[in-house]
């Protein structure tokens, strides 16, 4: 005869018979969004003392004054004519447009969706780009057409004894 107190009820040689497994599976998800989500953050944190001091170069560079660079003579630069050039630096193509007796506008013309060249094209009234057919708004660099999300960065110009001098870029001014 036997002792049925001294026996285990059944063959037990899985250990994790009481987990359950769904639960399991939810703490492991639950897990990760919290290391993904962890992970977001301290990303963010640690690029922000970067983006700070980006900014603050970009708002430099807006600022910035750079020694007055002559374009053209005034005498030289019909209405509705344009002149290239490069400022502030010789790598920095520009374009300068007289838009009237008075008025003169200068951009880095540089395009804004990929960096083409854009040009004046005086029969349209606006500067275009042979890209991706952007178009940009002649008083304010505005982009009107295609893919260019920002304007082209105005260069401030100043008359000065029958001369045309670029003396500032207005980069990222509204
Ligand atoms: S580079 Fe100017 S529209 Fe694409």
């Amino acid at each position: 005869m036997t002792d049925q107190n001294n026996k285990i009820p059944f063959e037990e040689d899985n250990y994790t018979h009481n987990i359950d497994r769904n639960n399991e599976r939810m703490l492991d998800r639950r897990g990760f969004m919290k290391t993904l989500v962890g992970a977001a953050g301290l990303f963010a944190v640690s690029s922000l003392p970067w983006g700070a001091v980006a900014a603050k170069e970009l708002m430099n560079l807006g600022d910035k004054e750079y020694p007055k660079t002559k374009i053209a003579d005034v005498k030289n630069v019909a209405i509705g004519d344009s002149v290239d050039f490069s400022f502030p630096s010789e790598h920095d193509s520009a374009i300068l447009i007289r838009l009237s007796e008075k008025k003169y506008v200068a951009f880095q013309n540089a395009c804004t969706h990929l960096r083409c060249p854009v040009f004046w094209k005086k029969e349209e009234g606006e500067m275009i780009c042979p890209c991706h057919h952007g178009k940009f708004e002649a008083h304010t660099g505005v982009p009107t057409a295609g893919p260019p999300r920002r304007p082209l960065p105005e260069i401030v110009v100043k008359i000065e004894n029958g001369s045309i001098y670029a003396v500032r870029v207005k980069r990222y001014e509204a």
